[in-house]
């Protein structure tokens, strides 16, 4: 497996994979939380995450198999997020190397701590949901704040399906 930061020039048409398999994955990860259309971005702010330096890929045998954004939030904390892996090769751990270099970027770089955000559904268990805090309490990610989607973003509660806990975890980089 092969991960890399996509570089500028963007190529539009790596920059249209990406957003179609982000936006494949998590239509299926938020399902039931949002009313209306569920895409989770576009090719043009995915242009612009690429412009900024903050897409990394992972291709296995030449072929895109994830992406994830990562980001610098501040000296001392990087984020990543879009986190996805293709479908089809799921369990051959995409996923964890990707996090694993978004964890790496970040410590290179000085970054302390590494931080995520994850949306749950209050009142009921989203399996992909649940996957993911397992996982991500696994990985040494602990919840560092817990908040209504609705206080936290009152911008987004008339798109929710349901009520919505918005949770930043965090994981000390060492
Ligand atoms: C989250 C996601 C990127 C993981 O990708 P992946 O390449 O399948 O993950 P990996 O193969 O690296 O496995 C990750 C962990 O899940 C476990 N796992 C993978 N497939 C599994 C399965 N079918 N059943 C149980 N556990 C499984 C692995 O054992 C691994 O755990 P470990 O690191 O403790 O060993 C992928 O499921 C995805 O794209 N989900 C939808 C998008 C999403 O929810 N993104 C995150 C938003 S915050």
């Amino acid at each position: 497996m092969e991960i890399e930061f996509l570089a500028s020039p963007v190529d539009r048409a790596v920059v249209d994979r990406v957003t179609a398999l982000v936006n494949q994955v998590y239509a299926e990860s938020e399902k039931g939380l949002w009313l209306g259309s569920t895409d989770r971005t576009s090719a043009d702010e995915v242009a612009g995450f690429v412009r900024a330096g903050e897409v990394a890929v992972a291709f296995v045998d030449g072929d895109l198999a994830g992406s994830v954004r990562v980001q610098r939030l501040d000296e001392a904390t990087g984020e990543f997020g879009m986190l996805a892996a293709e479908p089809a090769r799921r369990g051959l751990g995409v996923g964890r190397e990707l996090v694993a270099f978004a964890e790496r970027v970040s410590r290179d770089a000085g970054c302390r701590e590494m931080q995520l955000e994850l949306l749950v559904p209050r009142e009921w268990t989203h399996p992909a949901k649940q996957f993911l805090a397992e996982w991500y309490d696994r990985l040494g990610y602990r919840v560092t704040h817990r908040a209504d989607l609705a206080v936290d973003y009152p911008h987004l509660a008339p798109s929710l399906a349901t009520p919505c806990d918005f949770l930043i975890y965090r994981k000390a980089l060492a």
